[in-house]
C-alpha cells in the first residue's frame, strides 16, 4: 500500500504571518490517515518546522543546489534543509526549469545530493502544451523520467509528481483519461527501471490547478496517490477539503 501524499508548494509566497494558517492546518488533521507536506519559502522552513512540531504535517524545500557546500552565494544546501527541519525536498519543477534553466542532469544530481543529505525528494516532471499539442507528451515525460531520476532510487525515498506545465496556475486541467494515462505510463516505466515490487512503492502525484472542486475526480484515477498543490495550498479554506478528498479516495 502506498501512503497518500497531500503536498502543497507555496512558490514565492508567505512570510511570518502566514505561519498561523499552519497551525490550523494541524489542528484541522490531528490524526490525518495521509502524508500532509508544505514546502514554504526557505527562510519560513525553520519557523514553520518549529510551528509543526508534535503535529501530523512535515515540511519541506522547494529546491537545493547540487552541491553541498561551497561558494554558490544565495544559494541553500539539502544538508541546510535537514538542519531547518525539512523532510522533504522538491527537484526539477517546471518553474526552476523555466526561471533557472535547470536541464534533467541537473535535476538528478540535485536528486542524488538530497537524498545522501537525508531527504526525501519530489522529483517534477512535465510537458508543456506546445509539447502535448504536438502529440510528444509520453516521449517527453519518459525522457524526462530517464535522465531526471537517479539509477538505484526506491519508492522509500523517491517521489514522481507529474506536472503538465500548461495547467501550472492556469485552471485548465488535463481530462482524467489524460492524467491516467501518464500515471500508468510512468508506473510502467518505474517497474521496468527498477524492478516491478520497487517500481510499484513510488507515490505519484498529479500537480497542476488541483482545487476543491476537482481533487476528488483526481484522486479516483488510478496510480494518483495524492497531489503536488500550488495555490490552493496557501489557505485551509482550500487545502484542508484537498486533503479530505485523498482520504476519501480508494
Ligand atoms: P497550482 O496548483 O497553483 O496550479 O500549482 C501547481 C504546482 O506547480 C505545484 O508545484
Amino acid at each position: 500500500m502506498r501512503r497518500k501524499l497531500a503536498a502543497g508548494n507555496w512558490k514565492m509566497n508567505g512570510t511570518g504571518d502566514d505561519l498561523a494558517m499552519l497551525k490550523d492546518l494541524a489542528g484541522a488533521h490531528s490524526d490525518p490517515g495521509c502524508e500532509i507536506l508544505i514546502c514554504p519559502p526557505a527562510p519560513l522552513i525553520h519557523r514553520a518546522a518549529t510551528t509543526l512540531q508534535g503535529s501530523a504535517i512535515t515540511i519541506g524545500g522547494q529546491d537545493c543546489h547540487p552541491r553541498t557546500t561551497g561558494a554558490h552565494t544565495g544559494d541553500t544546501s539539502a544538508a541546510m534543509l535537514v538542519d531547518a527541519g525539512a523532510r522533504y525536498v522538491i527537484t526539477g519543477h517546471s518553474e526552476r526549469r523555466a526561471d533557472h534553466g535547470e536541464q534533467d542532469a541537473d535535476v538528478r544530481t540535485k536528486t542524488t545530493t538530497a537524498l545522501e543529505a537525508g531527504l526525501q525528494v519530489i522529483v517534477c516532471l512535465g510537458e508543456s502544451l506546445a509539447q502535448r499539442e504536438a502529440g510528444n507528451t509520453l516521449d517527453v515525460i519518459g525522457a524526462q523520467l530517464s535522465a531526471s531520476v537517479p539509477d538505484g532510487v526506491t519508492g522509500k525515498t523517491v517521489v514522481i509528481a507529474y506536472e503538465p506545465i500548461w495547467a501550472i496556475g492556469t485552471g485548465k486541467v488535463p481530462t482524467l483519461a489524460q492524467i491516467g494515462e501518464v500515471h500508468d505510463f510512468i508506473r510502467a516505466r518505474l517497474k521496468d527501471r527498477f524492478g516491478a515490487q520497487n517500481g510499484q512503492s513510488f507515490r505519484l502525484l498529479y500537480g497542476g490547478s488541483v482545487k476543491p472542486g476537482n481533487a476528488a475526480e483526481i484522486f479516483a484515477v488510478p496510480n494518483v496517490d495524492g497531489a503536488l498543490v500550488g495555490g490552493a495550498s496557501l489557505g485551509v479554506a482550500d487545502f484542508s477539503p484537498i486533503i479530505a478528498a485523498l482520504l476519501g479516495a480508494s
